[in-house]
This record gives C-alpha cells, sequence and structure tokens, in this order.
C-alpha cells in the first residue's frame, strides 16, 4: 500500500488485487472454509450453495472465527479412536486423551506471550473469570475494589459484580468503572492511569479487556498492569478480543492473571474451550487459595486416589476437570495453524489491512462530502487490533446519530450485497478483517457496500 490518505489512496479493485498478489501471508486463507455470500442474507440456503458460489465478505472473526478444514479430519480421527478403543484411547489413541491438553500448550503459550507453564486451555470464558477471580481478587481492609471498563462486556460485569456480592460488599461502592470523557467514544490512557493512581488505597483488582469488544480499543497493557501493581493491586486481563488479534506478552508485562476465549480470532468452534494465564510468581504459592478438583493435582500423585489436593506447580493447577476431548480437538487444529506463523507477520498483515480499510472509508466520505461513517476505533497502530468499529449515518437518518432502525436497515443492506459483518445496539457496526483469512479485496468490497448502504 501507498497511501493511507483519503485524497491520495488508491481505491481501484486493481489495487486492492495487487495487495493481495504481494501478501506474503495469501496462501492461510485457503486454509479456512469461507462461506458463500448467500450466508450473509438467507443462512438456511448456505449449505446448497456450490463450491464456485461467490463467497461472503467474513468480517466477523471478531465474534466467531471460521472453521479450519483440518478440524472434520481430526475430530473424526478422536471418534474413530474411541470407537475403536474405547477407555484404552486414555494412553493409546493417535493423540492420547491423558494428557491431551499438553499438546495445547505451546500454541496458547505462543499466543499469549508466556511460558508453556503458565497457560492452560480449560473450561469457557466466564467460568476462567469467576475461577480467577475467586483465587486472585481477596478483598481485605479497605482494599476491596475493582476498576473495570464501564463498556465492559456485560459477563464481565455481572462476574466482578457477584464476585464482590460473595465477599459480602455492596458493588455499587466496590466497583470502579472507567468511563470515556464527555464527547468520546474511548478511554484515554493517562486517564486510566490516573484513576489508578487515584484510588490506590482501596484497590484490589483492575480488571480490564485487552480490547475493548465494542470499540476495538487496544489498552496500553504493560503500562495499565505495572500501575495496578504500583498501586498494590492486582492486574487481571479479558483477553477474548486480544487473543489471536494483537501480540501479548503477558509475561513480560508481568500480568498477574488473564483469560480468553478460542472462539473468536482462534477460531476453535462455537462455545469453544477457552484459556487462562497466570503469572508463574503465582504458581508454587502454597497461600494461594483456589477451587480444586482432580486434574489441577500434580500428575505424579494424581492416581493415589486420596483426599489431600497436591497443586502442580503450572497454571494446571487450576483445572478442575479431566479434559473433554472433542472441544479440545479445534483449539489444537487451530492454534497449530497459528504456530505456522510468526506473531509479527500476521500483527503485519493485520496493521496493513486495518489501515487499508480505513482509508477507503475515509476515502468514501471524503466522496460524499460527509461523515457518513465515523470510524470510533482509535487511529494509533498501538490502540487497536483489527477491528474497525463504525457507527454508520445512512443519508436520511439525520446528521449526527443515526436512530437504531436506520442502521439496521444500513445492515441489511450489507447483508444482501454479501457481507458478513455484526451490529451492535443502538448504532455500531464491527468490522474485523482477520489476517489468517481476509484479503485486501474483502476491505475493497467492504468499502463498497458500505458507501452504498449508507447511500
Ligand atoms: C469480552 C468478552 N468477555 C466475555 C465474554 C463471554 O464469553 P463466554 O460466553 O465464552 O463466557 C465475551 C463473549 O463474547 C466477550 O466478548
Amino acid at each position: 500500500m501507498t497511501a493511507r490518505t483519503a485524497t491520495t489512496l488508491d481505491t481501484s479493485e486493481a489495487f486492492a488485487l495487487s495487495l493481495d498478489r504481494a501478501d506474503p501471508l495469501s496462501g492461510a486463507r485457503s486454509l479456512f472454509h469461507i462461506p458463500p455470500a448467500v450466508a450473509a442474507h438467507d443462512p438456511a440456503a448456505a449449505s446448497k450453495a456450490t463450491v464456485d458460489a461467490p463467497r461472503a465478505v467474513y468480517l466477523t472473526g471478531n465474534s466467531l472465527g471460521l472453521q479450519p478444514k483440518s478440524v472434520r479430519a481430526a475430530l473424526e480421527q478422536e471418534l474413530a479412536d474411541w470407537a475403536n478403543m474405547g477407555v484404552e484411547g486414555h494412553l493409546h489413541a493417535a493423540h492420547p486423551w491423558l494428557p491431551y491438553h499438553e499438546e495445547l500448550r505451546e500454541g496458547a503459550a505462543h499466543i499469549a506471550g508466556a511460558s508453556t507453564r503458565e497457560v492452560v486451555v480449560m473450561n469457557s470464558l466466564t467460568v476462567n473469570l469467576h475461577i480467577l477471580l475467586t483465587a486472585f481478587y481477596r478483598p481485605s481492609g479497605k482494599r476491596t475494589q475493582i476498576m473495570i471498563e464501564d463498556s465492559c462486556f456485560p459477563s464481565d460485569s455481572h462476574a466482578v459484580i457477584s464476585q464482590t456480592r460473595l465477599h459480602g460488599l455492596d458493588p455499587a461502592t466496590a466497583l470502579i468503572r472507567l468511563k470515556p470523557r464527555a464527547g468520546e467514544h474511548t478511554l484515554r490512557s493517562s486517564d486510566i492511569l490516573d484513576q489508578i493512581h487515584a484510588h490506590r488505597d482501596t484497590l484490589a483488582l483492575v480488571m480490564l479487556g485487552g480490547v475493548n469488544y465494542l470499540t476495538g480499543q487496544w489498552f496500553d497493557m504493560p503500562a495499565i498492569t505495572a500501575a495496578a501493581h504500583n498501586a498494590g493491586a492486582i492486574a487481571g486481563w479479558d483477553l477474548a478480543h486480544a487473543a489471536g488479534n494483537v501480540p501479548l506478552k503477558l509475561h513480560e508485562w508481568g500480568a498477574d492473571f488473564a483469560c480468553w476465549c478460542s472462539y473468536k480470532y482462534l477460531n476453535s468452534g462455537p462455545g469453544a474451550i477457552a484459556g487462562a494465564f497466570v503469572h508463574e510468581r503465582h504458581l508454587a504459592r502454597a497461600d494461594l487459595l483456589h477451587f480444586a478438583g482432580w486434574w489441577g493435582n500434580d500428575p505424579k500423585t494424581r492416581f493415589r486416589m486420596g483426599p489431600e489436593f497436591v497443586p502442580v506447580q503450572s497454571a494446571d493447577r487450576f483445572q478442575l476437570s479431566n479434559p473433554p476431548i472433542f472441544s479440545m480437538t479445534p483449539v489444537r487444529e487451530s492454534l497449530a495453524i497459528f504456530q505456522r506463523f510468526t506473531l509479527p507477520a500476521l500483527r503485519e498483515k493485520s496493521l496493513k489491512l486495518t489501515a487499508y480499510l480505513r482509508s477507503l472509508i475515509e476515502a468514501n466520505n471524503h466522496a460524499k462530502g460527509r461523515e457518513a461513517v465515523q470510524i470510533i476505533t482509535p487511529s494509533d497502530d498501538n490502540a487497536h487490533g483489527c477491528q474497525l468499529s463504525l457507527i454508520v449515518k445512512p443519508k436520511n437518518s439525520g446528521a449526527d446519530e443515526a436512530s437504531e432502525p436506520a442502521v439496521r436497515v444500513a445492515h441489511q443492506s450489507l447483508a444482501k450485497q454479501g457481507m458478513i459483518v455484526d451490529f451492535r445496539s443502538p448504532n455500531v457496526i464491527r468490522a474485523a478483517p482477520v489476517p489468517l483469512y481476509n484479503t485486501f479485496h474483502d476491505a475493497w468490497r467492504f468499502a463498497q457496500a458500505l458507501s452504498s448502504a449508507v447511500g
């Protein structure tokens, strides 16, 4: 790409196609099933589409990532091993079930920027949040408060509210909700750091989303982690929208704990099993109280079947149950795809792709002579992943804030044009070009469709 500004960008389709030809990661797309365009407006008809039917522009990897083609055969292998070996599969399956989660460890560590001891794939995201909050949110004396984003995902809010109640606290005073300044959509880093400092005597935990689900803002994770520690608080992260999207260095940054789901950028399927990180400084702690189950016991003594719990000195100590094999298989396959690429290479493409889409949208606004689409995701490369959050203002909907029905009409128009993007009430459309399977031509097609949808 030669230019990012609306005035100098080459907005032709030929240029988009030339960017794809020059893309060193373009081959990764063939590892995934790309839904047909009809899925965007008539999902029931999608299964009847032929293989050569036009493909959708799928920009919803921030919600549900696409299926790696290798998953089907991998699941069939597990089913065959179960059918043929029964219980013997625990030791003799092609991928033995007993140590199955070990096979996911390197891939998860790669994504999290962690050592293999610090990560574990288990449960689902909100369950992991609760397990880790139980261990790390230990209010005592004046130090009882949890800081979250006001616009955090509802499940995070429910989780921390219920945790404060479990400790007999009033969530109205135990929670500090960070709000953007009036007229702004995203939080300023300096405001977050100031708030942490201001609450340094009462803060027990800072728990933010690494990338905000609604705005796509990537927070300054190292600075926030350090500020939380300086304030005497724990730093925990919900990385649902960060894992597989932005490069993470959880170990180096010193985060205390983090968890993420695997069904978004990690392409492991609906409701896929999630991941968790606990910094190594906590792994051998004898004073750490947490829920325990037999799979958190040291494997050396697990099968002695005694009542005492001997925690394994890795993030595995938080595992409760033996691993669900059929849920882990897609995660294994997907993490293996990530391991084929370096995170800097994925990030480089992601930045180019997202900047290109941003430029096309800005060029369309310029051509229309009005801000028909407002991009609320920060443009600073250190403050976003691949998602762009768009407030669309269809032509006859009023100048500034379009009504929900008008945005829904624009969203339907996008669907009719084969675009799969999602809509968040009241007026945000989220579009996430994913470097593994989206193309520059996808970005070009989406910008064209969006321009027509807003009139
Ligand atoms: C930021 C964030 N946190 C939490 C959740 C809840 O995840 P789960 O239903 O897997 O627990 C989601 C789901 O999309 C999310 O985006």
